[in-house]
């Protein structure tokens, strides 16, 4: 078990990695708690949960909006939660991102801690403290930053992870490994069979290395004013991508960062090798890596992007393997590069 902690602006958040859901009780605070999870997580792990009161979300990001925080405001009203109420999250980042928003608004804030369930929420969406839901179909519109007390991920609970959505948390680790660290996306080159046999070891340093990275950058660069930019490394495609398929975020993410990467090379930032690098690791990760879309409603997706400044993006960009760039770039000059990527 290893414990990385963000000393954030307004308190530490401690994510341990290899903690058991079984030992939950033991970092809650003496007082009323209150879990929210959904459907797939009672049906696996009933049992398994503490004997609190539970709020249960349906599942998918078309339940990551306004309506299902208007199901657990009246939930928490119902458990009659007060301002002493301590919310635990237990799920994947759908369930993360939703519960931490409705904790961080609820009676001006409640405090909230995460167990993270998905290979996808245990290396990226549970860690730094952005919560928030979709509005209208636009990703994240809404949204705060607020620390969890504590994120518990429990490496074991991915052993009953569909497989897709298994593979789908691979895109967030090269996406680190790419803005970041060489030495990580070389062993993910050398290492990816083992990987997608979920092998323990191979997986603890994975994740671990990918917190590691995060946190970093989180505690650098808490409000997403500079370098955090970064992290959204292929997001800005993969946020249309998501909203014109209702592809998993991790493939939307994948196809994202090949475009991404492609772009890089036209800008003359990257070469063409590197570029195809990621394209391979991306399939040998069983990550889909190109998409017949509709270009011009991919670019209107991407108008409606939080990180669009007028007519103006600010697009992450990759000089080389392990290291990223922030470019400021217009609608009009995207729509021309990106024309016979897409
Ligand atoms: N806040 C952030 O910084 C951040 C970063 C990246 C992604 N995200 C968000 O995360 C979301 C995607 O998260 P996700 O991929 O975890 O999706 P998810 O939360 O929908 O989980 C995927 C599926 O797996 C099920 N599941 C969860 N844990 C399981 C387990 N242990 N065994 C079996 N089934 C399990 C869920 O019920 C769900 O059906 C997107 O909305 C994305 O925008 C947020």
């Amino acid at each position: 078990m290893k414990t990385i902690e963000i000393q954030a602006e307004t308190k530490i958040s401690r994510i341990i990695i290899g903690e058991r859901l079984e030992n939950l009780t033991s970092y809650l605070p003496k007082g009323k708690t209150i879990i929210i999870t959904d459907e797939n997580i009672v049906r696996i792990y009933g049992k398994a949960l503490p004997a609190l009161p539970v709020i249960v979300m349906g599942l998918g990001e078309t339940r990551k909006t306004m309506e299902t925080l208007d199901f657990i405001f009246d939930k928490l009203v119902e458990f009659e939660a007060d301002r002493s109420t301590f919310i635990v999250a237990i799920g994947g980042g759908i369930v993360c991102d939703v519960a931490g928003f409705a904790a961080s608004v609820f009676m001006r804030g409640l405090r909230f801690g995460f167990v993270s369930s998905t290979l996808l929420s245990q290396v990226d969406a549970s860690v730094g403290g952005k919560n928030g839901v979709n509005f209208r179909g636009y990703k994240n519109m809404l949204g705060v930053f607020n620390q969890p007390d504590f994120v518990i991920i429990d490496t074991d609970m991915l052993q009953t992870l569909d497989k897709k959505e298994f593979c789908s948390g691979f895109a967030e680790i090269v996406k680190a490994a790419a803005i970041k660290d060489e030495s990580l996306f070389g062993y993910m080159e050398s290492h990816y069979a083992e990987a997608l046999e979920n092998v323990p070891g191979v997986m603890e340093k994975l994740i671990y290395d990918s917190v590691l990275i995060k946190s970093q950058v989180v505690q650098q660069d808490e409000k997403e004013q500079g370098e955090r930019k970064k992290l959204n490394f292929g997001h800005t495609f993969a946020h249309a991508i998501e909203r014109n398929t209702g592809m998993l975020h991790g493939e939307a993410v994948s196809i994202g960062m090949v475009l991404a990467a492609g772009l890089s090379v036209k800008m003359g930032l990257l070469q063409p090798s590197e570029s195809d690098r990621i394209r391979q690791i991306l399939h040998l990760l069983k990550l889909p890596t190109s998409l017949k879309v509709d270009c011009p409603a991919l670019l209107s997706g991407m108008r409606k992007d939080k990180k669009r400044e007028g007519d103006f993006l600010h697009m992450v960009f990759l000089d080389r393997i392990g290291h990223a760039v922030i470019e400021k770039i217009s609608f009009n000059q995207l729509e021309k590069l990106s024309y016979d990527l897409c």
